[in-house]
């Protein structure tokens, strides 16, 4: 199973368009150790040509013109693509506007949860991809499910969906509802267990999570490499760099320092490879010369840039 990160970047990217945080400068001008990153999406292959998206961006075309596996093969027909099915985690922005890239009656398959497919189908923009072309499956938690092409062909890609704690994407909040809880488990935000065909362990993906709590450390026991939620380094701090109001907490996303944070919270938990995706621009890890990005891989977490690949 070969597994690449196409998209390490939260919601944005890095740097983000309107952004002038000195991370995004830091970016924008080329600083030594500060790489530019695009949003939110990995693919894996089972047979090294067919491959399933785990979330489709709104950098998409950016990703597939970076990542010739994407491209159509050379002896492919006029209109092909290597892309079989695109699994989508959550109806967040990051991860499904780059679905409307992806029309020009071209077959492959979006296999989502219920709420998600009720999204897709509220938003009448989605039906560029002609469901008769483009079929809409239904990932149900927790089963494993065969991921399969347009025409139902397996590609060797197994996943198993579970939900995590997160909330509703931020355009379907109800403004000013008392009652939100922005870490709820139910099932608006999903993580999947990747395997497949001739695969020597589990990849999870889990590029949004607000808690980590004893379900998920549970599950997590013994996966070959973990790909989780680092868009923030500390709960406050888009506070602190000025840019908005809101802590990770409000947002749905767990921070990774702190004692309620994700490397403390998975510190004993057996993981083969553990990395963090779905940076935001104001965390201080996307400079490799920082003392954050350094505590993070003495913690034995690894920081995803755009290109990474691993094969278990
Ligand atoms: C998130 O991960 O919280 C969302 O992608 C935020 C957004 O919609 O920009
Ligand atoms: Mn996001």
């Amino acid at each position: 199973m070969r597994v690449k990160i196409i998209g390490s970047a939260a919601g944005g990217g890095f740097p983000q368009w309107n952004c002038n945080y000195r991370l995004s400068r830091a970016a924008r001008s080329g600083t030594a150790g500060v790489h530019s990153r695009t949003q939110s999406s990995i693919a894996a292959s089972a047979d090294g040509t067919g491959w399933v998206l785990f979330n489709a961006s709104p950098d998409i075309r950016q990703q597939i013109a970076q990542t010739p596996e994407l491209q159509p093969a050379d002896d492919a027909p006029l209109r092909s693509t290597p892309i079989r099915a695109v699994v989508l985690t959550n109806a967040d922005v990051d991860h499904i506007a780059g679905l409307l890239s992806l029309r020009e009656r071209q077959p492959f398959a979006i296999y989502a949860t219920a709420q998600v497919l009720a999204t897709l189908e509220a938003n009448s923009i989605f039906n560029v991809l002609d469901p008769q072309i483009v079929p809409r499956r239904l990932l149900t938690p927790t089963e494993e499910l065969a991921i399969r092409d347009a025409d139902g062909r397996e590609t060797g890609v197994v996943v198993e969906s579970f939900p995590v704690p997160g909330k509703i994407a931020l355009y379907l909040e109800q403004r000013d509802d008392p009652g939100a809880d922005f870490s709820s488990d139910t099932g608006d935000t999903i993580g999947v267990r990747i395997t497949g065909a001739g695969s020597r362990g589990a990849v999870f993906y889990i590029p949004g999570c607000a808690r980590i709590d004893a379900a998920l450390r549970a599950r997590l026991v013994d996966a070959a490499c973990l790909l989780f939620d680092g868009t923030l380094f500390t709960d406050d701090e888009m506070i602190i760099a000025r840019v908005g109001p809101k802590t990770g907490a409000r947002m749905g996303h767990i921070a990774m320092s702190g004692e309620a944070g994700s490397i403390a919270g998975l510190a004993d938990v057996k993981i083969g490879r553990r990395v963090f995706v779905h940076i935001n621009n104001t965390n201080p890890v996307l400079d490799e010369n920082s003392a954050e990005h350094a505590a993070v891989k003495a913690a034995g977490w690894e920081v995803a840039s755009d290109g990474m690949e691993m094969e278990f």
